[in-house]
């Protein structure tokens, strides 16, 4: 017979790695290990110690080698599973807590897990059934109700959400998580002002959380109060330096210039933004670029009607892309936002998608273009220069491009404007069009979208590469 580890050594690392003194715990485990190397919770402890200290190889190899040792321990299963998704694995961890809901049907964590892992790859109705399962057995998890809120808002539910994070609020009143939550869901209804006061309740709660700090900037700088903005944002700066929504909408907010607007900070915009986007844009900002851009070049359209390789810069859900297949005989789009890029994929409009910058897209991109089209996009990236370089390299002779751009009036090239996006100038967009071998086809004057019921001023252009 092996040799039994005592539970005291055990339970004393465990009461250890609770107080978050870890390597008096592993010294504990480590000694415990030299007399039983396959003890599954001395192995188990060790390797939820690796993962506290972000070591997950480690953790990962520690926490499968306990459950090898003792397949019947669910709750060591669970810990693996919950470590495996933490690292990215989520399918693998799904098939494990999976199997131990099978075995154990009436642990609401495990279920709950289950279902945040679900959530996680975007499986959300199956996420929702399973919130719902914990539910019925722990009615009274504030953690558990602000979950299935949070996946309820994902699946566009906006009421259904707003019901459950507010009895998620009765069970647990001060909880800042559930109060930012509230928050976006609250700002998905265009209920401004409730969505404004839940922020600042999180943020009252923890000053320090940076998500609903940047929540609240963002929040007031739409309602028009710069300063208390501007106060958010040097709340996240002062916790996160180098956060890139913060550091952005700071500059936009007070000295208005920069180069680009962050690539991390645009595809976080555009993931939360996704699944609204159409709704949104279209419907209730007017927004009609793509169409206007559709005519723009049906009236200068070469003589076979029918473009060879196109390329939607920024192709955001494929609105651009649903006005031109008709006429590409090959549609390609690139955008920053996975999940802008996913709506666009389900309009089966485009040959191939990719997620990335456009700019390192097209300089390792072999297939050259006959138009390229850029709507709205050119209000993230100031600076054109790198863009119209590599659009130039990757032109087919003849090849049009046309765009839509905020218009900067005055003798200015670009500038950021305090709404967080770029204006740039027509002399500026000349320019650079002559210096990289491109001659003016048209350009007019349009207006874009609505903003705060006041239309945007913006330009679109085409140049044909001379
Ligand atoms: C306002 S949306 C417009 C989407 C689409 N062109 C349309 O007209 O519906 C802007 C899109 O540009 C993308 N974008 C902004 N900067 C980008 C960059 N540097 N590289 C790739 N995509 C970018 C955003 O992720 C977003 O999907």
């Amino acid at each position: 017979m092996g040799y039994t580890i005592t539970e005291s050594a055990v339970q004393r690392a465990f009461k250890c790695f609770q107080e978050k003194k870890l390597a008096k715990a592993e010294k504990i485990l480590g000694r415990e290990l030299k007399k039983a190397p396959n003890d599954p919770d001395v192995l188990h402890l060790l390797g939820l110690i690796n993962s506290e200290r972000g070591d997950t190889l480690k953790a990962l190899r520690l926490l499968k080698q306990a459950v090898s040792a003792d397949e019947g321990k669910l709750h060591i299963k669970s810990n693996y599973a919950t470590v495996l998704r933490q690292a990215g694995y989520v399918e693998e961890s799904i098939g494990i807590l999976k199997e131990v809901v099978r075995a154990r049907p009436d642990s609401p964590q495990i279920i709950n897990n289950l279902a945040n892992a679900l959530r996680l790859v975007g499986k959300l109705e199956e996420a929702i059934e399973y919130y719902r399962r914990a539910l019925a057995l722990l009615p009274t998890s504030a953690e558990i109700v602000n979950n299935l809120g949070s996946a309820l808002k994902d699946l566009g539910d906006y009421k259904g959400a707003l019901t459950c994070l507010n009895s998620a609020l009765n069970i647990d009143p001060n909880n800042a998580d559930i109060y930012n939550n509230l928050g976006v869901v609250c700002r998905c209804l265009n209920d401004s002002s409730h969505a404004t006061s839940a922020f600042q309740a999180a943020v009252r709660i923890d000053p320090g959380f940076v998500l609903a700090q940047n929540n609240l900037g963002c929040a007031l700088m739409a309602g028009g109060d710069r300063d208390g903005a501007i106060n958010a944002f040097k709340n996240v700066l002062a916790v996160e330096p180098d956060n890139a929504e913060a550091t952005h909408l700071l500059k936009a907010l007070t000295q208005g210039s920069s180069d680009r607007a962050p690539d991390q900070y645009v595809a976080d915009l555009f993931d939360e933004y996704a699944p609204t986007f159409e709704d949104s844009l279209v419907q209730k900002l007017e927004y009609k670029t793509p169409g206007k851009i559709r005519e723009a070049v049906d009236a200068v359209m070469p003589q076979e009607g029918m473009f060879g390789n196109v390329l939607d810069l920024g192709c955001g859900t494929g609105l651009c892309g649903f006005e031109f297949k008709g006429i590409s005989k090959k549609l390609f789009g690139v955008d920053l936002s996975p999940k802008m890029v996913e709506e666009a994929s389900s309009k089966e409009v485009y040959d191939e998608l990719h997620v990335g910058p456009i700019e390192s897209y097209l300089e390792k991109c072999r297939v050259r273009f006959d138009l390229f089209i850029a709507a709205d996009v050119f209000v993230y990236i100031g600076k054109l220069d790198q863009v119209f370089k590599a659009i130039a390299m990757t032109a087919n002779d003849d090849a049009l491009v046309v765009f839509s751009t905020e218009l900067l009036g005055g003798a200015g090239i670009y500038k950021l404007l305090k709404t967080g996006r770029f204006a740039h100038s027509l002399p500026y967009v000349n320019s650079l069009a002559e210096e990289n071998g491109f001659e003016a086809v048209s350009k007019f004057k349009t207006p874009l979208r609505k903003e705060n019921n006041k239309w945007i001023e913006g330009m679109i252009y085409i140049f044909r590469l001379k």
